[in-house]
């Protein structure tokens, strides 16, 4: 029996990607650029076990068996047999694949992203697969293709109808802005109502603002996102984030029928940041929210014990009955 273990990291979208340009090969309709977080903290897991002697394929995620036929699933499988050079015991294997998240599913924490690509990972390494294997976890997951990488990657949505150069790449290591810190702040840990392939695909059908948004707003803000990351310009890089999310999320309202993931109290934290920075005549915080309510904060670490207690006294896990956040009001502590 062969067995093979990897880890992924989660990966949070400062450019978003929203749309598919093919949905059977999961091509995207603008780049998209993430921070890959440290496997330390929030990864997926995934151990396969190969052998001739085993009845058939199976999968378990976080304890749970699933189908094995699920198409992104056999879309990775495919992928990678199409790749490897299968000896004639590799043609016998069937495969057990056992996958644990280490963070809530389908909580807008980006789960498939990390399980398709260690899922991809995993399978590379058993099938001895080489190279960039961004392609085979985009099958998977499109947002699964930066998972691939550390540090910030951009995917290139690329030209060719086979999506060849739909890719993803490293645009530097984590090292290269070791001050920079990822706060989630987890409002609710429920599945979404609109999957975001759904929303994705009302999108691509109806918004008109998703297409302008992809035409003319994508192209110019990830190359100036690029710039802010290689030069380590924090107020540009939050700038153009925070634009950038509250875009895709105007997507989704523009999209019929609309769908919404943020709910009052992702908003008040966008109050906040906002009033936040405007106190400290500086942009010291940006947000970012995915396909969910939960928000994701990115700052410079010596920020972060403050940002800590702004966000405790304004959003108490517990309730208290004398704090309470009025959207709109700027913070009085700030
Ligand atoms: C809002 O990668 O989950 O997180 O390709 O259909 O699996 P599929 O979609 P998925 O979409 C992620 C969208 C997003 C933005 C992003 O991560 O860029």
């Amino acid at each position: 029996m062969s067995i093979v273990t990897c880890i992924a990291p989660v990966n949070i979208a400062v450019i978003k990607y929203w749309g598919k340009r093919d949905e059977q090969l999961i091509l995207p309709v603008n780049d998209s650029i993430s921070a890959s977080l440290d496997t330390d903290q929030l990864c997926a897991k995934t151990t396969i076990m190969a052998s001739a002697d085993f009845d058939a394929d199976r999968i378990w995620l976080n304890g749970r068996e699933e189908s094995i036929n699920n198409p992104r699933l056999q879309n990775c499988l495919r992928e990678i047999k199409k790749r490897a050079q299968l000896s004639p015991e590799m043609e016998n294997w069937k495969l057990h694949i056992c996958s644990k998240n280490n963070f809530p599913t389908a909580a807008g924490l980006a789960s498939s992203a990390a399980g398709y690509a260690c899922l991809s990972a995993a399978l590379a390494k058993l099938y001895r697969v080489e190279g960039d294997i961004s392609s085979i976890a985009r099958c998977g997951s499109g947002s699964a293709c930066r998972s691939v990488y550390g540090g910030f990657v951009r995917w290139y949505a690329g030209t060719d109808p086979n999506g060849n150069d739909s890719i993803a790449k490293q645009i530097v290591p984590a090292s290269h802005w070791p001050e920079m810190r990822i706060l989630i702040l987890v409002v609710n840990e429920e599945r979404k109502k609109t999957s975001s392939a759904i929303g994705m695909k009302n999108g691509v059908l109806t918004s008109e603002l998703l297409k302008y948004r992809a035409e003319h707003c994508v192209p110019k803000r990830v190359e100036e996102m690029n710039q802010a990351i290689m030069t380590k310009n924090f107020e540009k890089f939050a700038q153009l984030m925070m634009k950038d999310s509250n875009q895709m999320h105007a997507v989704c309202l523009d999209t019929s029928p609309p769908c919404f993931y943020l709910n009052d109290v992702s908003f008040g934290v966008i109050d906040l940041i906002h009033a936040y920075n405007e106190a400290s005549n500086r942009v010291k915080v940006g947000y970012t929210n995915d396909a969910g309510p939960n928000t994701v904060l990115y700052l410079l670490e010596k920020d972060v014990p403050e940002v800590l207690g702004l966000l405790d006294y304004y959003f108490p896990s517990k309730p208290v009955d004398n704090v309470e956040y009025k959207r709109g009001n700027p913070p009085a502590s700030a």
